[in-house]
């Protein structure tokens, strides 16, 4: 489709002006001629953003914010800006502290160390989750929790509803039960119900929503959904600065959090020579060490230039592009009419993000490597991803891998990812485009003409 049908059938991608946007502010992305798919692993930066965190370096002394010195009180007077910043964003007002981590991973890991799990508490996952969040797991066992996932569907990789209200509605556990969950895929992009919380919080749940996938292309408001556990990454949103994330806590369910230890700007009081110590009653109680404090004002900048943007544009474009896309590369075909690519989850933009899963199969229905559609699409500049992307429940949904034949492999007690396709006779990993904030027409027109080379014809 020619750009102009595509702007006939999609009026909403030029309501903003974002081409403009994008020569001006990330000129270097079609400079250095990159095509850049791989928003959901790091947003791009915007020449604003840096212009003005190196502005802000350049005029000012920051000291380590642990004093009341000059450059240490003004250090904290931007930290403290910015976490204002933060929960203004989220709509999180008052009701919820802001604890500044290196990224979402240490957010969750918080939780997972902090949680009161027991031998009568439990924790419900879904299998559409990050690692970092399948991760508490391991936290829930060795306190003697239960934990438990709640399975998606092969067809659209959304979750059974049925069977997730099951569990959330049922009297097994009373104790200390925590559901935690994505507010978006970080692979398929589905968008999981945001509804799940209140029905969570009804069934006595504690909700952990890690929305390190959602928030770069939605807005998350923490007046209308109340989750009590927010995970982000900042560099997700806005690209600069890497190594800054947040845990939104809200206030009611702070003390439920069991900090297992202390360290240096944790505590009010500790002592050498009594066992006891403080800890302090606000979010510093989790920001261990030394604040990124030189980053963490840049998280402000990042926010401003978001809000400049507009969620709402940034959002209504990406809809226009990942329909057009999802739309084109299910029509690809082999001239003998066999289909090129096989999209996972939603092949429909409706209740989904901008990031489409898929493998390529040649006109004998074989799939096509992905390691192989990597390196071709490397020597284009088109930057994709493959793996199972941290998220091995929907890597072994889309490979129909059971968990009998995994059995059968972890007791082999091989860990190799390559083993294990030799193992299990199957392939694993999928390839992974992610729009984001300045993906254009273009970007698209030009992976669908990647795309189509491998398509076989009859001559
Ligand atoms: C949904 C989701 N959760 C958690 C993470 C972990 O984020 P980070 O690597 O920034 O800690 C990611 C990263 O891709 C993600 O997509």
């Amino acid at each position: 489709m020619n750009k102009e049908l595509f702007l006939q059938q999609y009026p909403a991608y030029a309501v903003a002006n974002f081409d403009e946007i994008r020569k001006e502010q990330y000129a270097q992305l079609d400079e250095t001629g990159q095509i850049y798919f791989d928003y959901t692993g790091g947003n791009l930066y915007s020449k604003y953003q840096i212009e003005q965190h190196f502005s802000f370096l350049q005029n000012h002394i920051f000291g380590n914010p642990h004093s009341t010195n000059p450059t240490s009180m003004l250090s904290t007077e931007y930290i403290e800006q910015t976490r204002k910043a933060v929960l203004n964003f989220f709509k999180a007002n008052d009701d919820y502290y802001c604890v500044f981590t290196a990224n979402a991973t240490q957010a969750l890991k918080i939780v997972g160390e902090s949680y009161p799990f027991d031998h009568k508490s439990y924790l419900l996952l879904l299998f559409d989750n990050h690692n970092s969040v399948n991760g508490i797991r391991e936290y829930a066992k060795r306190k003697g929790a239960s934990f438990d996932y709640c399975p998606v569907y092969l067809d659209d990789l959304r979750i059974d509803e049925n069977k997730l209200l099951q569990k959330l509605t049922s009297s097994n556990f009373k104790h200390n039960k925590l559901f935690a969950y994505p507010a978006q895929s970080n692979v398929s992009g589905v968008k999981h119900d945001l509804k799940w919380i209140e029905i969570a919080h009804q069934n006595g749940w504690d909700v952990l929503l890690d929305a390190a996938a959602f928030v770069p292309t939605n807005s998350l408001n923490l007046q209308e959904v109340k989750p009590d556990y927010v995970s982000v990454s900042f560099y997700k949103i806005f690209g600069y600065p890497t190594g800054v994330g947040a845990l939104l806590i809200q206030k009611k369910a702070f003390e439920k959090l069991d900090k297992p230890w202390f360290a240096g700007g944790t505590v009010s009081y500790a002592s050498v020579t009594m066992p006891e110590f403080f800890l302090v009653e606000n979010q510093e109680r989790f920001e261990e060490g030394t604040l990124n404090y030189l980053s963490i004002p840049a998280v402000k900048i990042g926010l401003d230039w978001i809000a400049k943007l507009g969620m709402d544009a940034i959002q209504k474009r990406l809809f226009c592009l990942t329909d057009y896309l999802l739309k084109e590369l299910q029509n690809l075909k082999h001239d003998n009419g066999k289909n090129l690519i096989h999209v996972f989850g939603p092949t429909n933009s409706d209740k989904r993000g901008s990031t489409i899963i898929m493998n390529f199969f040649d006109a004998e229905e074989n799939k096509i490597e992905v390691e192989e559609i990597e390196q071709k699409a490397t020597q284009k500049n088109i930057s994709i991803r493959i793996g199972c992307f941290c998220n091995p429940g929907i890597d072994e949904i889309t490979n129909c891998i059971t968990s009998d034949e995994l059995e059968v492999f972890y007791s082999s007690r091989s860990d190799n990812k390559f083993d294990k396709i030799h193992f299990l006779g199957k392939m694993r990993g999928a390839i992974r485009i992610s729009l984001g904030l300045m993906s254009n027409y273009e970007d698209c027109m030009y992976f669908i003409g990647f795309c189509k080379e491998f398509i076989k014809t009859s001559e």
